[in-house]
C-alpha cells in the first residue's frame, strides 16, 4: 500500500454515509461492520502484525473513520474480537471505489474472514452506486492474488515499485454492474 495524504479540507472532514452498523453473518459466523473509533487499538494493531510497509497509522485511520470518502470495515467472531478489517475509499463524482487494504490477523487466517470482509466491500461500493471496485496488489502475494481472481477481479495493470519497499502491483478492477 502506498502512503496516501489524509484529506484536510473540510469537504472531506464530514460523517461517514450511513452504513448498516451490523452486516448479516456470513456461513462461517463471521460478522462484518464498519468500524469505529473504539476499534482504532485493534485497526493500529492489525495494521502493524499484517503489512511490513506502507502502513496506515493511527492519526489516519482516525481520520478514514471520521469521512465521508472512506469506509472501513471489522470483521469479528462471535466473542466480537476483532479479527480482520478492510479499508474502502470514494472519491465523489467517480463510479469507481478503492478497496485500499484487506488484512486478517494471521492467527485467524484460513478462516473466511477476509472472504466476507471482500463480499461486504463490494455490497458497500454498490450500495453507493459504484459501477467498479478497483485495488492494488504485490505481485509476490500469491494468497491475495488468488482470493481476489476467484471473485471475480480482472488483472487490469502493472504498476512497477508501486509499494515503499520496492515491489510491483498488479491492478485489479471488479465490475459492479
Ligand atoms: C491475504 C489475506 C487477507 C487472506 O485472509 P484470510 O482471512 O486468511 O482469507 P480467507 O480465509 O477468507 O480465504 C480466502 C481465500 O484465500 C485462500 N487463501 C488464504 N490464505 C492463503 C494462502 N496463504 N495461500 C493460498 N491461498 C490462501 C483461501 O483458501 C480462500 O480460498 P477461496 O477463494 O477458494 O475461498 C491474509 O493472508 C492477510 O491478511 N495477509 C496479509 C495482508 C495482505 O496481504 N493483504 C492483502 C493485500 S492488501
Amino acid at each position: 500500500m502506498p502512503t496516501i495524504p489524509i484529506p484536510s479540507s473540510p469537504e472531506h472532514a464530514r460523517r461517514p454515509a450511513p452504513e448498516p452498523a451490523r452486516l448479516p453473518a456470513t456461513s462461517a459466523g463471521v460478522r462484518v461492520r464498519r468500524a469505529d473509533t473504539t476499534d482504532l487499538d485493534a485497526l493500529v494493531a492489525m495494521e502493524q502484525r499484517s503489512f511490513s510497509s506502507d502502513l496506515l497509522s493511527r492519526t489516519q485511520y482516525r481520520r478514514h473513520l471520521d469521512s465521508d470518502s472512506a469506509l472501513v470495515l471489522v470483521a469479528s467472531d462471535g466473542h466480537q474480537h476483532v479479527l480482520g478489517a478492510a479499508v474502502l475509499f470514494f472519491r465523489k463524482g467517480s463510479g469507481v471505489a478503492r478497496l485500499y487494504s484487506l488484512a486478517t490477523l494471521p492467527e485467524a487466517r484460513g478462516r473466511g474472514i477476509a472472504a466476507a470482509l471482500l463480499e461486504a466491500a463490494v455490497a458497500a461500493a454498490r450500495r453507493r452506486g459504484c459501477r467498479a471496485l478497483r485495488l492494488e496488489v504485490r505481485t509476490g502475494n500469491a494468497a491475495a492474488i488468488g482470493l481476489y481472481e476467484r471473485r471475480g477481479f480482472r488483472r487490469t495493470g502493472h504498476q512497477p515499485g508501486y509499494y515503499e519497499d520496492g515491489e510491483d502491483a498488479w491492478r485489479y478492477e471488479k465490475p459492479l454492474d
